[in-house]
């Protein structure tokens, strides 16, 4: 139930903070799991006067970050960043996932493309044989995304443009439009990913590919730290 599921993100959030250390430049990422680890963060900055620099992957996580007193900076302010810290909706076990149901793709890749290091914290539904049960987000600038709904539509790729509680299309940081690809299962990551690339008026897309170094998977006999 969600409240175990709850439980199992935390832990998973609670391990991942232990990361951080003093001095250091982290990436924050963006989702119900990384609030966890946010909110654990918070605490040692108040309580064990931790001081560190986070660069963040959404104005959401901003906020919460900077609500705890965190000196958060713009990506474009610092030279390196030692490790981010990040949710995923699927990942694979060579690691590769999908990412963006929360529509904070787009920085997130910027933000781990940037990263010496990337830790995705999951709860243990995350984790998959194949990815693409979960349908992949795609950015799409809004200037002519019905041609691109069509296009993905042509391909077999059933696109579906992601609307909010109102029927409004979902805006991302970037004002963008998201389309979930209901793809159910991804056999080739590599080629699905270059031919979303090369489409014009796509901005990116959630797969996640070759990127993340450790997964941290909260389970119920604790967290598991796996490293690739
Ligand atoms: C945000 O766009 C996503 O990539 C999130 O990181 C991902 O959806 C994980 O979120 P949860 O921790 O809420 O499942």
């Amino acid at each position: 139930d969600k409240a175990q599921q709850d439980a199992l993100k935390k832990a998973a959030g609670i391990e991942a903070a232990k990361l951080i250390e003093p001095g250091m430049i982290a990436g924050l990422g963006t989702g119900s799991t990384v609030r966890f680890f946010v909110d654990e963060l918070g605490r040692r900055v108040q309580e064990e006067g931790l001081t560190f620099t986070g660069v963040t992957t959404s104005v959401r996580t901003k906020e919460q970050a900077e609500g705890y007193g965190i000196t958060i900076v713009d990506v474009d302010d610092v030279d390196h960043i030692d490790v981010t810290v990040d949710g995923a909706d699927e990942v694979d076990k060579d690691f590769n996932g999908i990412k963006g149901g929360g529509a904070a793709l787009l920085w997130e890749k910027i933000v781990a493309t940037n990263s010496s290091k990337i830790v995705w914290i999951v709860d243990e539904s995350k984790v998959v044989d194949t990815i693409g049960a979960f349908p992949l987000p795609v950015e799409v600038i809004p200037f002519g995304a019905g041609h691109v709904v069509k296009l993905f539509e042509s391909k077999g790729y059933k696109p579906v443009l992601r609307l909010d509680a109102d029927g409004q299309a979902v805006r991302t940081d970037e004002k963008n439009y998201v389309v979930d690809l209901h793809l159910e299962r991804i056999e080739h990551p590599e080629e699905l990913a270059q031919d979303l690339i090369t489409t014009v008026g796509v901005v990116e897309h959630g797969l996640f590919l070759n990127m993340v170094n450790t997964v941290i998977v909260g389970d119920p006999n604790g967290p598991r730290i796996l490293t690739n």
